[in-house]
C-alpha cells in the first residue's frame, strides 16, 4: 500500500499534466529511485466519470496501480464537488486504484473557471469538506491526500487549508511552495511547508523548483522534510531522482554520473519510444512527447542540437537524427 508515513523518507514524481503520462511514468520509474508517482489530473465536473475512463487515464490500474518497474501510482482527481468526487474516488478504486491525490493547486484559468484545483484554495471549508466526503467514500486501507498550492494570492492560506485537509482526513499533504498568483515564476518559497512539517502532524511533502542535488539539500535543510516530489527537474535531469534518492537513503541504482552524457541521452530516448510505441497508436506521439521533454532540459542548459530535434517532423527522422545527437 503507498502510504507516506513519518521516518520513512519518500520521493514523488509530480504529476504533471500532459508531461508524466503512463510512458513517461514509466521511463522514470524504470529504475527505482522514485517511491511513488502521481498521475495527471482527471477533471470531474458535472457529471461522475464512467469506469473506461479510469484505467483509459492510468493504464497502471491494470497492473495492480502499479509502473512496469514497480513503483505504486496514485490516482489524482480534480474537482469541487464533494459528492461527485467522492463517488469518482470510489470507481477509481473498485478499478484498481491504490491511493488517491487531490488536486487544490492547478492554476489553469479553464480549470479555475469551473470550479476547480486552486480556486478551492479560497475555500478551507470545502477543502475540508471534500477530503472527507472522498475519506469516506474509499477503504480505510486506501491512502488518501491533497495536493496544495500556498494560496490562491495570500501565501499565509496555506496554514489553514493545511490544517482544514488534515481534519478533513488526507494521510499527507504535497505543498508546491506558491501561491497561485505565483504561477511558476521563481522562486518556490518552501519555509510555510517546513513550519508545516513541524506542527501539522501528518506527513508533508515539500514541492517546488528542485533542479538539482544542491536544491535538493537546500530543501531538506529549510523544511525539515524527509518526503519530497520533484517533477520539471526529473525532466530536465533523469538522473536526479536517484541521486537525491541515494541522499535519502532509499534503494536507487547508481547513475555513472550527475547528468547523463549525450550517450546516456541517446539511450533514454530510444528506450521511451519503445516503451510508448505498445501504449500509443499516434505515430506523432512519441515525437511529440520527447520534443516537449527536450525543452525542459534545453531550458535548463545549453542543448547543441536542440534546434534540429525541434524541426523534425516525423519519427523515422528522430531515429535517423538520434545516433548524432548531441546533447552538449
Ligand atoms: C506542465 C505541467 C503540468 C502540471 N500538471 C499537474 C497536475 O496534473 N496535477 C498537479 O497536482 N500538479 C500539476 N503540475 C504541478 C506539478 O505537479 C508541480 O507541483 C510543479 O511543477 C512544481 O514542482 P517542480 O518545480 O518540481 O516542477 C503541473 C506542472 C506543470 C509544469
Amino acid at each position: 500500500m503507498p502510504w507516506i508515513r513519518r521516518g520513512q523518507a519518500a520521493l514523488l514524481l509530480a504529476p504533471m499534466e500532459g508531461v508524466t503520462d503512463a510512458p513517461m511514468r514509466a521511463l522514470l520509474t524504470e529504475h527505482a529511485a522514485f517511491t511513488h508517482c502521481v498521475t495527471e489530473f482527471l477533471r470531474i465536473s458535472q457529471v461522475v466519470l464512467p469506469r473506461r475512463c479510469y484505467p483509459r487515464h492510468a493504464i497502471e490500474l491494470q497492473t495492480g496501480s502499479r509502473t512496469p518497474g514497480g513503483v505504486p501510482v496514485i490516482f489524482q482527481l480534480l474537482g469541487g464537488h464533494a459528492e461527485r468526487l467522492a463517488l469518482s474516488a470510489a470507481l477509481a478504486v473498485e478499478m484498481g486504484a491504490q491511493g488517491i491525490d487531490l488536486n487544490f493547486g492547478c492554476p489553469a484559468p479553464t480549470v479555475n473557471k469551473h470550479d476547480g484545483g486552486a480556486t478551492l484554495l479560497k475555500y478551507p471549508e470545502r477543502i475540508e469538506g471534500i477530503v472527507r466526503a472522498v475519506r469516506e467514500a474509499v477503504p480505510a486501507a486506501i491512502p488518501v491526500s491533497a495536493k496544495l498550492r500556498l494560496g490562491w494570492e495570500d501565501p499565509a492560506a496555506i496554514y489553514e487549508n493545511a490544517e482544514r485537509a488534515a481534519r478533513g482526513g488526507a494521510a499527507w499533504i504535497t505543498i508546491h511552495g506558491r501561491t497561485k498568483a505565483q504561477g511558476y515564476r521563481p522562486p518556490a518559497y518552501w519555509g510555510p511547508i517546513g513550519a508545516l512539517q513541524k506542527s501539522l502532524g501528518i506527513p508533508v511533502v515539500a514541492n517546488g523548483e528542485i533542479w538539482t542535488l544542491e536544491d535538493f539539500q537546500r530543501c531538506r535543510e529549510e523544511t525539515g522534510c524527509e518526503h519530497f516530489m520533484i517533477g520539471r527537474g526529473a525532466l530536465a535531469n533523469p538522473y536526479l531522482p536517484a541521486l537525491i534518492a541515494r541522499e535519502l537513503g532509499l534503494p536507487a541504482a547508481a547513475v555513472p554520473t550527475a547528468f547523463p552524457s549525450s550517450e546516456e541521452w541517446r539511450a533514454l530516448l530510444t528506450r521511451f519510444i519503445a516503451i510508448s510505441q505498445p501504449l500509443s497508436d499516434n505515430p506523432a506521439y512519441a515525437l511529440r512527447r520527447i520534443k516537449q521533454w527536450l525543452r525542459y532540459v534545453a531550458n535548463r542548459q545549453p542543448f547543441a542540437d536542440f534546434d534540429r530535434l525541434k524541426r523534425l517532423g516525423s519519427i523515422e527522422e528522430l531515429q535517423a537524427l538520434l545516433p548524432t545527437l548531441q546533447i552538449f
